[in-house]
């Protein structure tokens, strides 16, 4: 199998059904891109950004790594959300999270992992932030479950606190961060708190 034959199957059946509905398709892509929304997700297999929220290519702008982190000194990160607000102009950053998304469960385990714990690290901070009100609930699916949800709600308010975004409501650019969840067992998006869509909704997230 080394030349993964079957993905070029694929590739060139997919270009084909994409080109019966729309001819112009891919030559309009190649001029430019003009997507609206900025998409932070799970590198997780089981949650690709375009497929779940039905979108064909030139929509969606993405940034996937490993538990949707947003980390403050991250140039790779900050590179994707300064590019897609002060060139392509998007008017919505959607941080993503998914329940059962292994990143989280690797922290609540304890068990170590090798490299990748530096960058859980992140989601331990998270836990500890939030120890009080996860510590209490007593089954450990709801602990996990919860942990996503608040890594996303602290990813949201990191986004919100990057220069880029400051600066962008700063100089009044159209521009909502939204935090969301997907469940992988069903399909089925969920949005986790209203948008934010300037400085002050932004203080107020994790107050
Ligand atoms: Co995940």
């Amino acid at each position: 199998m080394r030349t993964l034959k079957h993905i070029f199957e694929n590739n060139k059946r997919w270009a084909e059904t994409i080109k019966k509905d729309d001819p112009d398709f891919f030559n309009k892509l190649a001029s430019q891109q003009t997507p609206e929304i900025l998409w932070i997700g799970c590198a997780d297999s089981r949650v690709p950004a375009n497929q779940i929220i039905g979108m064909l290519p030139g929509s969606v702008f993405v940034h996937r790594n490993i538990a949707n982190l947003v980390v403050h000194t991250d140039l790779n990160c900050l590179a994707v959300i300064q590019y897609a607000v002060d060139v392509l102009k998007v008017k919505h950053i959607i941080v993503c999270g998914h329940y059962d998304c292994g990143g989280i469960t690797a922290v609540l385990d304890g068990t170590e992992h090798g490299l990748i714990d530096n960058w859980l690290r992140h989601i331990k901070d998270v836990y500890r932030y939030h120890r009080e009100e996860i510590d209490q609930l007593k089954d450990s699916h709801a602990r996990a479950d919860r942990l996503c949800e608040l890594n996303v709600i602290e990813q949201v308010s990191n986004v919100c606190n990057t220069t880029i975004v400051q600066n962008a409501w700063v100089r009044g650019q159209e521009l909502s961060v939204h935090g969301w969840i997907y469940k992988v067992s069903n399909g089925i998006l969920k949005e986790l708190q209203s948008c934010v869509t300037n400085q002050e909704e932004a203080r107020q997230l994790l107050s």
